[in-house]
């Protein structure tokens, strides 16, 4: 959950466009201690970490064998959660839809998703703390009309494998698992309309920032919520695009940004009020950057018939005030692979070309990613008309999650269609020592320069993890990621990442 205020003045001609929120292969730098400095500090926006109680709907996905080898044991909720969810039933979790199922379109495998539920704080152990519960799920049903190039339809529902309470727990401030209610279909009291006030909350990134950067990104191990306001379709549509936001999302955010959710959020609740009692009125799902004026959070939209019929059928709920009856389809077994649509986008002012890109889904996050999924639509390069593998792979980073001193840098990494696949993700790491060294007889200090290499592994789906070892303190790292195709084609553009303790 982003609650910085705007960090920076820079407002992107950002046209058009599709939120272009990948960046194809930009350099990108992580958080200098200073930098990151200045964002937390910026960090005050409505948003404070929040106690379980205050949100006991609030459930962390996390994947339980993301890690192997010697890193299995990262395999613990502080390392892996990658989105969030809501407790609608005993046994029922509503997420996003992009949040479990893969890059080519098929439904994430439920045994490599649990739920935590009951702790606002991620643990650094798979058994879950006294007093909070992590649920194997058994079953993934995504909504038929789920697509993941336009994010339309993004909900999802988990059935777990037992419940993860008893009784009829309360929203009461002391329960700290409980369901929460779903708003009903078309809002009958007007809980979304435009100017009210929401609560959003997750382990999400804590940083604004504009589409496509995601410098300084920085995951809490703990809950995060904000207070923030229903931004009207129109204005959603001003920032956007009306064909990107259709009235099956909702958006969410501050005239002057500041306040939003973020990557790692993706799934997890957004809260209108209806007769002082919280409802459950979004879902976590896109938006350009984090909480840039103009480009609020978009949510899949609860109240809109065909989200609300599904998540209450799938979650064998009564049908709400004015609930709709049509049922709806689900799949859990494969979607459509990502239709891709192509748009005009113009890149900011700095580089004044309007370059054609093709349009796609925004990465999923992987049931197995540490960390979380990028926010929206990201913009790779056209594919050539050619029946061979003749274009580079594009290489971004997704983000970076760094605990203890290891680092994990995911990527998303796609080769233009004809592919003949990513053969190799290598990472250097770089970093300068001060060791003891003899000039002209004496011994003296000086700085050589150490690298590393470090082999990236495949997460599944375009996503690949660079592990770095454990970093020193005071010591600034640069990790170069050269990405090759089948037939040795480097991505074109360097990608560095800083890192630093
Ligand atoms: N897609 C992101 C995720 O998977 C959520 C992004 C929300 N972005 C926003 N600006 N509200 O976690």
């Amino acid at each position: 959950m982003s609650v910085a205020r705007r960090s920076s003045p820079l407002r992107l001609a950002l046209a058009a466009l599709v939120v272009v929120l990948g960046a194809v292969g930009a350099a990108l730098l992580v958080a200098g201690s200073a930098d990151a400095e200045r964002r937390a500090a910026g960090r005050v926006v409505g948003g404070t970490t929040a106690a379980i109680a205050a949100r006991p709907f609030q459930v962390a996905l996390w994947s339980p064998n993301h890690f192997s080898g010697s890193q299995a044991s990262m395999n613990v909720p502080s390392m892996t959660q990658f989105c969030g969810g809501t407790i609608v039933a005993p046994t029922k979790i509503v997420t996003a839809a992009h949040c479990v199922t893969e890059d080519n379109g098929t439904v994430s495998s439920p045994s490599s998703i649990a739920v935590l539920a009951g702790t606002a704080t991620l643990p650094d152990s798979p058994t879950p703390p006294a007093g909070a519960r992590s649920i194997a799920v058994s079953d993934i049903a995504v909504l038929s009309s789920y697509n993941p190039s336009t994010v339309v339809n993004d909900a999802a529902v988990l059935t777990l494998a037992s419940p993860i309470y008893e009784g009829t727990p309360a929203i009461d401030g002391t329960s700290r698992i409980a369901p929460i209610a779903l708003v009903g279909t078309d809002d009958p009291t007007g809980a979304t309309a435009a100017g009210a006030a929401v609560g959003i909350s997750g382990w999400g990134d804590t940083t604004a920032h504009v589409g496509g950067d995601s410098t300084g990104a920085s995951y809490p191990v703990d809950l995060y919520a904000a207070t923030t306001h229903v931004v009207g379709s129109a204005a959603c549509q001003q920032g956007y695009g009306s064909a990107l936001v259709p009235s099956v999302m909702l958006c969410a955010g501050e005239p002057t940004g500041g306040v939003d959710t973020c990557s790692g959020d993706s799934g997890g609740p957004l809260t209108a009020t209806v007769a002082g009692a919280p409802v459950l009125a979004g879902i976590v799902s896109w938006g350009s950057g984090c909480a840039q004026a103009s480009y609020p959070g978009v949510y899949s939209r609860v109240a809109a018939s065909v989200i609300g019929s599904f998540l209450r059928s799938s979650a064998g709920l009564e049908s709400g005030p004015g609930g709709s009856t049509t049922t709806t389809t689900t799949t859990t077994t494969t979607t459509p692979p990502p239709a891709t649509t192509t748009t005009t986008t113009t890149t900011p002012a700095s580089t004044p070309t309007t370059a054609t890109t093709t349009a796609t889904a925004p990465r999923p996050a992987t049931p197995s990613g540490a960390g979380a999924a990028a926010t929206g639509p990201a913009v790779v390069a056209p594919s050539p008309t050619s029946t061979v593998d003749v274009a580079a792979p594009t290489v971004r980073v997704a983000n970076v999650l760094c605990r203890r001193g290891r680092c994990a840098v995911r990527l998303q990494i796609l080769d233009p269609a004809p592919s003949d696949g990513i053969s190799s993700v290598r990472g250097t790491l770089r970093w300068s020592a001060r060791v003891t060294c003899r000039r002209k007889g004496r011994a003296t200090t000086c700085v050589r320069t150490r690298s590393r290499t470090i082999r990236g592994t495949l997460v599944g789906g375009s996503t690949w993890t660079l592990a770095t070892p454990k970093l020193a303190t005071r010591t600034r790292y640069r990790l170069t990621v050269v990405a090759r195709d089948g037939t040795g084609r480097r991505q074109k553009r360097a990608v560095v990442v800083t890192l630093r303790r």
